[in-house]
C-alpha cells in the first residue's frame, strides 16, 4: 500500500526545480507539494505559480509553525543545510537534504545527533547511486561474480567558467565548503563508495591553477579502501571535455560508467576475461534493468522506504564516510600527510572546515 508524502520544499532555486519536476514525472501522486520556503520573495513566487503550490513562507521557521508536512526537502545553498535539517528534526519532521548535506563534519554531526533523537529520518540525495546499472554491480560484487576488486578510477572532469563562481555562496570554504571535491566530485566519490565499500585511508593533492575561487579547482587522491583495493579519484572543473567517468577492475572482469550529469544501462561497458566470461555476462543481463539514474529514481526509493518504515537512503551513516572522505582528501593536501579513516576527530581543524587552519593560497573571492 503506498502513501502520498506531504512535502515541503524549503529553497526554490535551481534545483528545487528539477526535484518538483521529478517528482511530478517520475512518482505521480506520491508526494505532494504542499508549501515552499525561499526569504527571496520573487524566486518563491515563479516556484509556487510553476508548480501550483499553495502556500510560501520566508524561513523554515514560520513553515514548521505553520505546517506539518512529513518530510521537508532542503533545497538551500549548502550552508543553510545543517541549520535546516536541525530545526525540522527537532520539530519531529523527516529531512531528505541536497548534497553536499553540511559544510564540515562538526556540522553533519549537529545534524546527526538531532536525527537520533527525533522521530524523523535524515537522508541525503544522491542520485546517481540509483540508476538500475549501479544497483547490478553492486549485486554482483555482493554475489562474487566479479571477483575481488584490485583497482578503481574515479574522475569527474566538469568545466565551469570563471562567471559561475559569480553566485556569492560558490567558491568559498565558508558558504561552499570546498570547490570540486566537495560541490561537483561527490556525486561520484558517493555512487563509488556505494559499490566498492568502506574507504581506510587516503593520500591527495589540491590545487588552484585557474579560477578566481578560494577553494580549489583541481584536487588528486590515491585512496586504500578496506577491503585493501587502491582507487585513484581526480576532481576537476577545468577540463572543457567533460565527463563523470568510473572504472572498476575486478579479477574476472572490468566495469566501466561514461557519463556526464546522469546514465542509464547503456552508459555501462562491462569486459570480463574470457574464462569469467559466461558467468559475468549471465549476472550482467539479469534485472533490475531500465532505471536512469537521477533525482526521481531516488525519490522513488524514498517513498518505498516511507511505506516500509525503512530507513530512507541515503543514511546520516553512509553520507558521513563520503564526507570524512571528503574531509580526509583537504586535510591530506594541505597537511601533505597520509589520513586514516577515523583520524580527524573533534579536536583536527579538518573537523571544523574543510580547509583546516587554511589553505596554501591566498584568498581571490
Ligand atoms: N544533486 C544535484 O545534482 C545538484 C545540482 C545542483 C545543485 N545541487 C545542490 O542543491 C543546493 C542548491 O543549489 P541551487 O543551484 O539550487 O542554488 P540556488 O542558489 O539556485 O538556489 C538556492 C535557493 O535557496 C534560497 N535560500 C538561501 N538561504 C535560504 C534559507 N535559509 N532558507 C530558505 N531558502 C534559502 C535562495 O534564495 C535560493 O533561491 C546546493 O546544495 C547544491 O550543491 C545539487
Amino acid at each position: 500500500m503506498s502513501s502520498t508524502y506531504r512535502l515541503a520544499i524549503v529553497g526554490t532555486g535551481g534545483i528545487a526545480h528539477l526535484h518538483a519536476k521529478s517528482i511530478r514525472e517520475h512518482v505521480p501522486g506520491r508526494f505532494e507539494i504542499v508549501a515552499a520556503v525561499d526569504p527571496a520573495a520573487d524566486r518563491l513566487e515563479d516556484f509556487r505559480s510553476a508548480f501550483g503550490v499553495e502556500r510560501g513562507y520566508a524561513s523554515i521557521e514560520e513553515l514548521l509553525a505553520a505546517e506539518e508536512p512529513d518530510l521537508v526537502d532542503l533545497c538551500t545553498p549548502p550552508g543553510a543545510h545543517a541549520d535546516g535539517a536541525v530545526a525540522a528534526l527537532g520539530a519531529d519532521v523527516g529531512v531528505v537534504c541536497e548534497k553536499p548535506p553540511a559544510l564540515s563534519l562538526a556540522d553533519f554531526d549537529r545534524i546527526a545527533a538531532a536525527s537520533a533523537s527525533s522521530k524523523g529520518d535524515f537522508a541525503v540525495i544522491s542520485q546517481h547511486r540509483f540508476g538500475s546499472a549501479a544497483e547490478r554491480v553492486r549485486n554482483m560484487m555482493t554475489s562474487g561474480v566479479l571477483g575481488p576488486l584490485a583497482i578503481a578510477k574515479c574522475d569527474t572532469l566538469w568545466f565551469r567558467p570563471e562567471d559561475y563562481f559569480a553566485v556569492e555562496w560558490r567558491g568559498r570554504w565558508e558558504t561552499e565548503g570546498g570547490g570540486p571535491t566537495m560541490g561537483h566530485g561527490i556525486h561520484q566519490i558517493d555512487t563509488l563508495l556505494s559499490i566498492v565499500g568502506p574507504w581506510a585511508e587516503v593520500v591527495a593533492t589540491a590545487h588552484r591553477h585557474r579560477r578566481a575561487t578560494n577553494t580549489e579547482d583541481v584536487s588528486h587522491a590515491i585512496v586504500t579502501l578496506e577491503s585493501g583495493a587502491s582507487v585513484s579519484i581526480t576532481n576537476s572543473l577545468l577540463s572543457p571535455r567533460e565527463t563523470s567517468h568510473i572504472r572498476l577492475d575486478y579479477d574476472h572482469a572490468t566495469v566501466e560508467l561514461d557519463h556526464l550529469y546522469g546514465y542509464g544501462d547503456a552508459d555501462w561497458t562491462v569486459t570480463p576475461i574470457e574464462a569469467h566470461a559466461e558467468e559475468v555476462m549471465g549476472a550482467w543481463g539479469a534485472e533490475p534493468r531500465g532505471r536512469r539514474s537521477g533525482h526521481g529514481a531516488q525519490f522513488a526509493v524514498l517513498a518505498d522506504a516511507l511505506d516500509a518504515g525503512a530507513k530512507p537512503p541515503v543514511t546520516a551513516e553512509d553520507a558521513r564516510r563520503t564526507l570524512e572522505l571528503i574531509s580526509a582528501i583537504y586535510a591530506s593536501a594541505f597537511t601533505g600527510k597520509p589520513v586514516r579513516a577515523g583520524d580527524i576527530d573533534p579536536t583536527s581543524p579538518y573537523y571544523q572546515r574543510m580547509d583546516g587552519a587554511g589553505t596554501p593560497w591566498p584568498d581571490r573571492k
